[in-house]
């Protein structure tokens, strides 16, 4: 078999060969097709990068048909169910698992630097009662890159690692503050005697007793959780973090940049507004009447749906299983059951079956999130925390694939050219 594209221009009648390589091609090859020698190459449109790899990539592998996700080759249900966070972490940051020892000085690592600089919750004090966690926190991981001003030294491999050992463990500070400045309630310092995941919650939860113990299941839980969101490939966070790592910034300002992108109500907000949906719709019965107004086009069924999983989101399978663990300690959230009537109904509507729309990873992760007591603002902060090894991931790819450069797409200009000016003094009078 050919492994080339021929291409026939009918303008010209021109035809063009173009190689296939891994199943593309080469954007520029289509650019040397020209209908005339001084017209511009010819261009893909492609809003939303529907059809188009921006990047080679190791990280994860997704087959949204079969509903397969795997870091570095590891299926997600083995690693969710026989890892932890921070090994998840080392095997997206440096490709492969961690022998005890490179393990343990990982951790210790990661443990180590869980401070932050003591003005950093000066200014995070600075914020308005109200503010939202996610903006708290995309202000602040950006503003990091004030305190490490080494870290826009990019090109030193050492100097990229201490920054990402930085930043995953700050992460769980940070939001953590963000979560006790909403409350009113005084930030909780790191405990380092504690795991990841263990500390995280005495930061959040701890008051006056000497040592916070969370109980083991919600531990367990909220770490599943973590792994489950550390990296998916392509995703609109990853590429903003690649977009602006690209221009070859520090990455605290492109992980910053992936923060925004997560904090939209398509992608990371959506557990949020899974949650405020679930809450307005209230009981069962109101269930039909929603569907309606979805299927009528007035809103969407937020945690429903994907650009890549048209089939099932293996995300969302572990989290279902995660709920019972997390129920179990808390008490079943009555708004379950209005998710599994609205999974149910729509799983059986012809307009969700035509169109492949499955509960994504969101649908779930409100709920249990809602049992923890956390509200609905501060969930995609979780999701944030738990996606930093995969922003990074990407990042470390970014920066040593030498085919990358600065993202810069094309455009169809469909504005007026050649006006002429006529000054502000002259058009005014
Ligand atoms: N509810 C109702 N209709 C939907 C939904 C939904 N949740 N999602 C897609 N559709 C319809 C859409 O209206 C369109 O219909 P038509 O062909 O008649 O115009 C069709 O399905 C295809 O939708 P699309 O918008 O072209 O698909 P996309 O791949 O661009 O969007 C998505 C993917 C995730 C943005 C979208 O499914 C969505 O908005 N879902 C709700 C938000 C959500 O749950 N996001 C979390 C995604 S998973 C976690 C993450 O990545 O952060």
């Amino acid at each position: 078999m050919t492994e080339s594209l021929t291409v026939r221009d009918n303008r010209t009648g021109m035809e063009y060969d173009v190689p296939i390589v891994d199943g593309t091609i080469r954007a520029a090859d289509i650019g040397q097709i020209k209908a005339a020698d001084d017209a511009p190459g010819l261009a893909v449109y492609d809003p939303g990068f529907v059809n188009t790899a921006s990047c080679r990539s190791a990280i994860t592998y997704i087959d949204g048909d079969k509903g397969i996700l795997e870091y570095r080759g590891y299926p997600i249900e083995q690693l969710a169910e026989k890892s932890s966070f921070l090994e998840v972490a080392y095997l997206l940051v440096f490709g492969e698992l961690p022998t005890k020892e490179q393990f343990d000085k990982w951790v210790h690592a990661i443990t180590y630097h869980t401070f932050v600089h003591e003005n950093i919750k000066g200014f995070m004090q600075g914020f308005r009662y109200d503010a939202h966690p996610m903006g708290m926190l995309m202000a602040s991981v950006g503003a990091m890159s004030t305190f490490y001003p080494d870290a826009g030294l990019i090109g030193d491999a050492d100097n990229r690692h201490l920054q990402v050992v930085r930043m995953i463990a700050k992460m769980p500070t940070l939001g953590a503050w963000s979560f006790r400045h909403a409350q009113g309630k005084p930030y909780v310092y790191p405990d380092n005697d504690l795991s990841y995941t263990e500390n995280f919650l005495s930061m959040l939860f701890k008051m006056s007793e000497p040592k916070y113990a969370a109980d083991p299941r919600i531990v367990k839980a909220l770490d599943t959780l973590f792994i489950l969101h550390a990296d998916h490939e392509q995703n609109a966070s990853a590429n903003a973090v690649r977009a602006v790592g690209s221009t070859q910034v520090d990455p605290y300002s492109a992980v910053s940049a992936g923060i925004g992108a997560l904090f939209g109500p398509l992608h990371g907000g959506a557990n949020e507004a899974v949650l405020r949906m679930l809450k307005r719709i209230g009981t069962v019965e109101n269930i039909p009447a929603f569907i309606e107004g979805v299927k009528a086009g007035n809103e969407r069924l937020m945690g429903f749906g994907h650009r890549v999983y048209k089939n099932f989101d293996p995300r969302a399978k572990i989290i279902k299983k995660a709920c019972d663990d997390v129920f179990e300690v808390t008490g079943v959230n009555p708004l379950l059951a209005v998710a599994k009537e609205l999974e149910r109904i729509a799983l059986e509507d012809e307009y969700f079956i035509k169109r492949r729309l499955y509960p994504n990873v969101d649908f779930y992760s409100g709920l249990i999130y809602e049992a923890l007591q956390f509200p609905p603002e501060f969930f995609t902060v979780l999701f944030a925390i738990g996606r930093t090894p995969g922003w990074l991931a990407q990042w470390l790819e970014l920066t040593t694939d030498k085919e990358q450069k600065i993202a810069r797409p094309k455009q169809i200009y469909t504005g007026p050219r050649t006006l002429d000016f006529v000054p502000a003094s002259e058009r005014w009078a």
